[in-house]
């Protein structure tokens, strides 16, 4: 069936992944990747697809009314796959307003757009909020996130992602608009911004930098593919229930130090470096604030309901990801020296 689709935040990390999935398996779809390129977005992450019939770049800031709703009349859409954020915790503890008005506000003027858009007649439509497990807090040593888990966020990221799920499921209940949510692990994989720990560590040991590890190394994440996350988020746009709410993991749990070793493992491999060498680059450094000491998740729901599971092994999608990193330097490169800034000046200034 012909659809008109919005991807928010498409020129992200995780976002190039789902765009890239629906342009190339969806011919019928228009989809349209609204992004405001902020330091996070980055286009070079889709030069193989913006040249399909059946992709559209608009460059558009989710937290301004009048452009967003302008784009609903001008696009009729049918459906919204949600994932423009502000996503690094680090940078939520220095500056949380840039989070309470991009996750909080602009995720509520896209809701309302949807709404007035829509006018009440729902079918055929659908709006998916991307949400992070980070909303239910922090695990002790045992036990898993369900779907039924009381929301406990305990950063300005995961507190701001928290209470855009809360608007979400409010417009479902309030006005009937039809909504999905997913809850996802840790994402890792080509494209991923280097401010975060994978990337950061690949790309600090291929320099020989420091590799900073906070506090004891002990804190404990879920890790998942990010091309296994962007197919579950197609199972859900697809087939998810309205209203439903459906947690995405890897159930691949590491803690901080011994991802860190393995890295550094295969780095030695690829890079032809005695094995133990990358390793003392290792650094302990001072703890983050607040620092959530373990993510896990229970994805029976979408397994059992939906059929998905993780495709990869984590040693082999780690290897793949230091792969690409590898041998993608130049995008590396570009947003080290802010290059990839320019891409975007350059490839439309004429359109
Ligand atoms: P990212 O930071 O790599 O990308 C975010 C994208 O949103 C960027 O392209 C940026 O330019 C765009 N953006 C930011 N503010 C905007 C605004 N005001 N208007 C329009 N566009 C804007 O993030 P990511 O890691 O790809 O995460 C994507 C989504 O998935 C987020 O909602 C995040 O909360 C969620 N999520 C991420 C992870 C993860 O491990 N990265 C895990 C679970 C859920
Ligand atoms: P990150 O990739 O920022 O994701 P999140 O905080 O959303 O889980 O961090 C993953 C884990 O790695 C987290 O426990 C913080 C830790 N970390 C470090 O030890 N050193 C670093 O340089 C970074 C960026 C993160």
């Amino acid at each position: 069936m012909k659809k008109t689709i919005i991807i928010t935040g498409g020129a992200g990390f995780i976002g190039s992944h789902v765009t890239r999935l629906f342009v190339k398996k969806y011919s019928d779809y228009q989809i349209i990747n609204l992004d405001a390129l902020t330091y996070a977005g980055n286009l070079e992450n889709l030069t193989d697809i913006e040249k399909c019939s059946n992709y559209k770049f608009v460059k558009g800031d989710i937290t301004n009314e009048e452009t967003i709703r302008s784009i609903f009349n001008e696009y009729s859409i049918d459906g919204v796959i949600h994932l423009a954020a502000e996503s690094h915790v680090d940078r939520s503890i220095s500056e949380p307003m840039a989070f309470i008005k991009t996750n909080i506000l602009g995720t509520t003027i896209l809701l309302n757009a949807a709404k007035l858009h829509w006018k009440d007649n729902f079918v055929g439509k659908l709006f998916y909020h991307i949400s992070t497990d980070e909303v239910y807090g922090s695990l002790g040593a045992e036990g898993l996130f369900t779907e039924e888990t009381s929301y406990d966020p305990r950063s300005p990221y995961s507190a701001s992602k928290a209470s855009s799920d809360h608007l979400v499921r409010a417009y479902h209940h309030t006005y009937g608009l039809p909504v999905v949510i997913s809850n996802c692990s840790n994402n890792y994989g080509p494209n991923h911004f280097p401010e975060k720990l994978i990337p950061l560590a690949i790309n600090n040991i291929k320099k020989n930098k420091p590799i900073p590890v906070y506090g004891k190394g002990e804190n404990v994440r879920d890790w998942l593919f990010v091309e296994d996350h962007a197919a579950a988020i197609d199972l859900v746009f697809h087939k998810g229930k309205q209203g439903e709410t459906y947690n995405i993991g890897g159930n691949n749990e590491w803690t901080n130090i011994d991802l860190i070793k393995l890295l550094c493992r295969i780095m030695d491999t690829k890079l032809n470096r005695p094995i133990g060498e990358s390793e003392k680059l290792i650094t302990y450094v001072k703890d983050r604030a607040g620092h959530d000491l373990r993510y896990a998740i229970d994805s029976s729901k979408l397994q059992n309901e939906l059929g998905w599971k993780p495709s990869l092994q984590f040693e082999e999608g780690l290897t793949k990801t230091v792969d690409w990193y590898l041998s993608n330097q130049k995008w590396l490169d570009d947003i080290v020296s802010g290059n990839y800034q320019q891409y975007y000046n350059e490839q439309y200034q004429n359109r």
